[in-house]
């Protein structure tokens, strides 16, 4: 269910089968980057190692590259790095210039497919495979599996996660961060256009952060990455104007379908103009009556973080911006409230450890199932589960001030299997709601066993039409059915591991059902 583990030794085993001569006759580039801004103390550098020109263009767009980077490496700064000191990353498609054709339009070598991680040497190795976060080392590789295993040395975080500011009517500023599984969701919250007069959303990022407490007690926050890795079919001008206007240029579209005069195509995109054919994303012609999709379900847009029209000012602010709440949140189509407050920074944990969300699952499964993906970080952890969360509960300390956590579901569904929430901007109403709660104004939510949930008079629905109470209730037959599966879930994942208060959150919540 987490990360796989292997011995040193066998890793070295499987390195010695498989790299030599695996380059042959490729161009080899080297690649000096940065995650997060150069002038930043928060940032980390690293050397990627490739034998990929698309490699090279992505890295170039995600993470800050070259000359200014390796100036950095040769001068010593305040970050506790060290001269010289930088995260080696080695990866090879697998396949030799003239080597046996695996794969019609890309070069990899699937059956040897093989991502190392070596949390001890700060080292990543990739073999075999094309594919953005397997190839893109900087991303999921360096700045979440490698990256929370530095944090967790050095007493930072880093997670799966967008950062947005926020600005309401009445001109006040805040920043939230919010982790959602893969494919729920992140990408359109961070590019959000709000639905609500007076309210503004700005982006830092769309899809993993850095944070950690100031010497004031604050938490702040960066994004590690110089552009978006987004997910592009569903993307439209009514879903996400903002990502649409973003990837106009400058852009590398991957596994997408391509239009006869020179443009690109996927599902849900806005309708094609008369007379253009199209080829889908395999080099076949396609038509809207094609049994198979134009482009893959999966296919991303990489496109450079500067071009989104709604970028924040800060941004690349080597300080990174002040964090006021976190939010969780998944895909659950029954019993799970649209948004609920953990009572404190420690159920805030629980209610992170405790995350699932509905996903097409894998090809042994039928249909879709709700998978358990804490933190939104479960494919991502770079170390130990049991000692993360054991982390997270270490980062309250008399000298911070934690912000609140929150759990938003967009995703739930009536009778009829409707969503009973219209989401996307929209959902500037729950961040309305949020914001009360930060801003403590009196009577804005009501406690049930799982958490906080607005008081009617405080959350704002003038104007849409929905069923209050079916989206805010909290099901306690459900919940003693959720609370026993995430307590098994744990139990069996963690084991010995599981921090105590994380068991003593499990036993309260028990207690508050049972009497609610
Ligand atoms: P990764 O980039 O893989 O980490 O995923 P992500 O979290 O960025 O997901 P992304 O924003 O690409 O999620 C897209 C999917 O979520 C699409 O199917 C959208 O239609 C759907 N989606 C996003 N926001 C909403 C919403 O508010 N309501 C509903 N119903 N669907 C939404
Ligand atoms: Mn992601
Ligand atoms: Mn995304």
């Amino acid at each position: 269910m987490l990360g796989n583990w292997m011995s040193l030794e066998d890793a070295d085993r499987a390195v010695a089968e498989r790299f030599p001569g695996c380059m042959e006759g490729r161009t080899m580039y080297v690649i000096p980057f940065s995650m997060g801004p150069l002038d930043s103390p928060y940032s980390k550098l690293g050397v990627q190692l490739t034998d990929s020109a698309y490699v090279v263009c992505s890295m170039r767009i995600m993470t800050r590259i070259g000359t200014k980077v390796l100036e950095k490496l040769d001068s010593p700064d305040d970050s506790g790095n060290g001269v010289g000191y930088f995260v080696k990353a080695l990866h090879s498609v697998g396949h030799p210039a003239d080597g046996p054709v695996q794969h019609p339009h890309w070069p990899c070598d699937p059956d040897r497919t093989i991502i190392l991680h070596k949390p001890e040497m700060d080292e990543i190795i990739s073999y075999g495979s094309g594919y953005g976060g397997n190839s893109l080392l900087g991303k999921k590789c360096f700045a979440l599996r490698i990256g929370s295993s530095i944090a967790h040395r050095e007493g930072w975080l880093a997670e799966h996660m967008l950062i947005l500011g926020v600005t309401n009517p009445k001109g006040r500023k805040r920043y939230v961060v919010a982790a959602f599984p893969s494919a729920c969701g992140k990408t359109n919250m961070a590019m959000m256009r709000p639905t609500l007069p007076g309210y503004k959303v700005e982006c830092v990022g769309d899809d993993i952060v850095w944070m950690r407490f100031d010497r004031n007690g604050q938490l702040r926050a960066i994004n590690p990455e110089f552009g978006f890795f987004g997910v592009a079919p569903g993307t439209s001008r009514t879903t996400n104007p903002v990502a649409m206007d973003t990837v106009f240029e400058n852009t590398i579209f991957t596994n997408v379908a391509q239009t006869s005069d020179g443009g690109v195509y996927w599902e849900g995109m806005d309708k094609l103009e008369p007379g253009v054919t199209i080829t889908d994303w395999q080099g076949n012609p396609w038509t809207p009556g094609s049994s198979t999709p134009a482009a893959h379900p999966n296919s991303r847009f990489c496109t450079p973080a500067e071009q989104c029209p709604i970028i924040d000012a800060d941004w690349q602010s080597p300080d990174g911006v002040p964090i006021d709440a976190i939010l969780f949140g998944g895909r659950r189509p029954s019993g799970v409230p649209l948004v609920y407050e953990a009572f404190d920074w420690k159920h805030g944990v629980y209610v992170g450890a405790s995350m699932k969300s509905e996903a097409t699952a894998a090809a042994e499964h039928k249909g879709k199932e709700i998978m358990h993906d804490p933190f939104a970080m479960r494919p991502f952890f770079g170390y130990n589960f049991g000692h993360y969360l054991q982390h997270w509960l270490s980062m309250e300390t008399p000298n911070v001030k934690v912000p609140k956590v929150f759990h938003v579901n967009w995703f739930r569904k009536d009778d009829q299997g409707k969503y009973m929430w219209p989401g996307y901007g929209e959902n500037c109403r729950v961040l309305d709601w949020i914001l009360r709660r930060i801003d403590n104004e009196p009577l804005t939510a009501q406690p049930t066993p799982i958490g906080y949930v607005p008081t009617r008079e405080s959350f704002d629905v003038h104007g849409l039409n929905i069923d209050f109470d079916g989206l805010f209730s909290v099901p306690i037959d459900f919940w003693t059915e959720e609370a026993k599966e995430v307590a098994n879930f744990l139990n069996e994942q963690v084991d010995e591991d599981l921090p105590k208060d994380v068991q003593d959150q499990i036993d309260s919540l028990f207690r508050r059902l049972s009497s609610p």
